[in-house]
């Protein structure tokens, strides 16, 4: 290095010290920012105004050390800073962080930028500012006094547990809390909240809670708590967070609500509605109950192939004039209760019962392709059901059966007693096939006919004259093949 240089070199750093004395000798807060968001130069004031030292100042992003709320804001000056074109200096007032945590009113003067570089000059007005003047500090009491009353108020617990301490204990209970768990502050203060726990408590739930902890979540849980006097409450129980200015966790803050009315209503409401819903499946068939529910208000659907089955207990007007009212429906119940079971086992639906007839159909209100035999052999079981019953009671009666197949329209039409019915020619005929039939024997068409043939024994009888209708071929089905 030759000695200009060394002399250049010299002088520089002479003029640094004497820059950095001359700004230490300012009673004000001196810094040089460049547009790379750091300080490049400070004086000693910072350090003696907010605690931290002049590397520490040097080494983050000035903003880092405005306070939260005051972001917004200083960046929006900071904005002007950049655009400002007439030299005129910026002026306003922010909070700094100081190293114990607390916070110093600044006001400033800044120079704009000028070649990545401004100047800025600042106060600590804290003294005569709002925050530091006797009458906010009196505000802030009343505040602080206010909450304190609120929260000892609160028909619903509050606590507070220290993050930062072994196993999370309770450092705050609230009145509320005392009387939804029976335990006093001097009980749970310094303890971790699982005391309310015991041999029933959800586990799922706690995990839950401890996963929300562990990620310093917040999390709401309703789980089985246990009362200082050992009686069990449902807990709806939310857990938040509290960070400080440094995103360190520091507490959770509890609400208990006791909500165990309100699971013994929705349970009480819950049976009912089960009892409900199985006496309307008692009534409708599933899928249209379904329907129902989400309000279409009739609703009626095309089948294209069922097979409708009637059957009338022959004799029964007699049997009606030897036997007293009560004792003949006791009679009719035991007989149509044998149909309904036989209607579960062959998957087929039950109708209606008109008088002492009864009406089963196949194939809806879920299509299914092996209608025909399922209501043949219904038929059949039915006959042997009666054999049974006859058998039982002694009493002489018989039924008659008719079979057909072929379109209806199926729905449940109008507003109130709800019924699911069945409409269409195809069961005009089947209640045809059951009126000329005869006593003890199943009549079906020739459109069940062709359907069955393969599968049961059936036998022709031939053209007979049906109302309405005119000559139809009639079988008579006699058993399976
Ligand atoms: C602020 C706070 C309040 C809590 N309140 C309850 C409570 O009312 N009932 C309860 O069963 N658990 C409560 N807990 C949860 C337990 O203290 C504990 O975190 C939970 O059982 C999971 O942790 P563990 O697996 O260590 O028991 C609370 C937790 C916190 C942080």
């Amino acid at each position: 290095m030759n000695s200009s240089c060394e002399e250049g070199e010299q002088n520089l750093v002479q003029m640094e010290a004497s820059l950095q004395a001359f700004f230490n000798l300012s009673p004000d807060l001196l810094c040089i920012r460049s547009s790379d968001g750091y300080f490049c130069q400070l004086n000693s004031v910072w350090q003696t105004t907010l605690g931290w030292t002049l590397e520490e100042l040097r080494s983050r992003p000035w903003l880092d050390f405005v306070h939260l709320d005051d972001i917004a804001f200083t960046f929006d000056w900071e904005r002007q800073c950049y655009l400002e074109e007439n030299h005129t200096p910026i002026q306003f007032k922010n909070r700094y962080r100081c190293r114990d945590g607390s916070y110093r009113w600044l006001s400033w003067r800044l120079s704009p930028y000028e070649n990545g570089l401004s100047y800025g000059i600042a106060q600590d007005v804290t003294q005569n500012s709002w925050l530091g003047s006797e009458a906010y500090r009196a505000e802030l009491q009343e505040m602080v006094k206010l909450r304190d009353q609120a929260i000892a108020a609160s028909s619903v617990g509050i606590t507070i547990a220290d993050a930062r301490l072994p196993d999370m204990p309770l450092i705050y209970v609230n009145p509320a809390f005392e009387a939804i768990t029976g335990y006093s502050p001097a009980d749970v203060l310094g303890y971790n909240c699982r005391f309310l726990q015991g041999n029933k408590t959800d586990q799922p739930a706690v995990a839950e809670l401890r996963a929300a902890i562990k990620a310093g979540e917040n999390c709401t849980v309703t789980l089985l708590n246990y009362h200082k006097n050992g009686t069990p409450f449902w807990n709806e129980l939310t857990i938040s967070p509290i960070y400080d200015d440094y995103n360190n966790l520091t507490h959770f803050v509890g609400i208990q609500s006791d909500i165990s009315a309100r699971v013994r209503a929705e349970t009480a409401l819950r049976v009912e509605k089960n009892k409900s819903e199985k006496l309307l499946l008692n009534i409708l068939p599933q899928p249209i109950a379904e329907q129902l529910k989400q309000l279409q208000s009739s609703l009626a659907q095309q089948f294209d192939q069922v097979t409708i089955l009637f059957a009338d207990i022959v004799g029964f007007t007699p049997l009606s004039s030897q036997m007293p009212p009560l004792e003949l429906i006791n009679f009719l119940n035991q007989i149509f209760s044998a149909f309904d079971k036989l209607a579960e086992k062959h998957g087929v639906e039950k109708i209606k019962t008109i008088g002492d007839a009864y009406m089963v159909a196949g194939g809806l209100p879920v299509p299914q392709d092996n209608h025909t035999e399922a209501i043949a052999n219904m038929a059949l079981d039915m006959q042997q059901a009666i054999t049974s019953i006859q058998a039982r009671q002694g009493k002489s009666f018989q039924i008659r059966i008719g079979i057909n197949t072929g379109p209806v329209v199926a729905g449940v039409i109008g507003i109130k007693k709800f019924i699911y019915d069945l409409w269409g020619d195809a069961v005009n005929v089947a209640s045809r096939m059951e009126s000329s039939g005869v006593a003890g024997k199943i009549q079906v068409t020739a459109a069940t006919y062709e359907r069955l043939k393969d599968k049961f024994v059936l036998e022709k009888r031939g053209d007979i004259l049906i109302k309405g209708k005119g000559e139809m071929t009639t079988y008579w089905l006699i058993a399976r093949a």
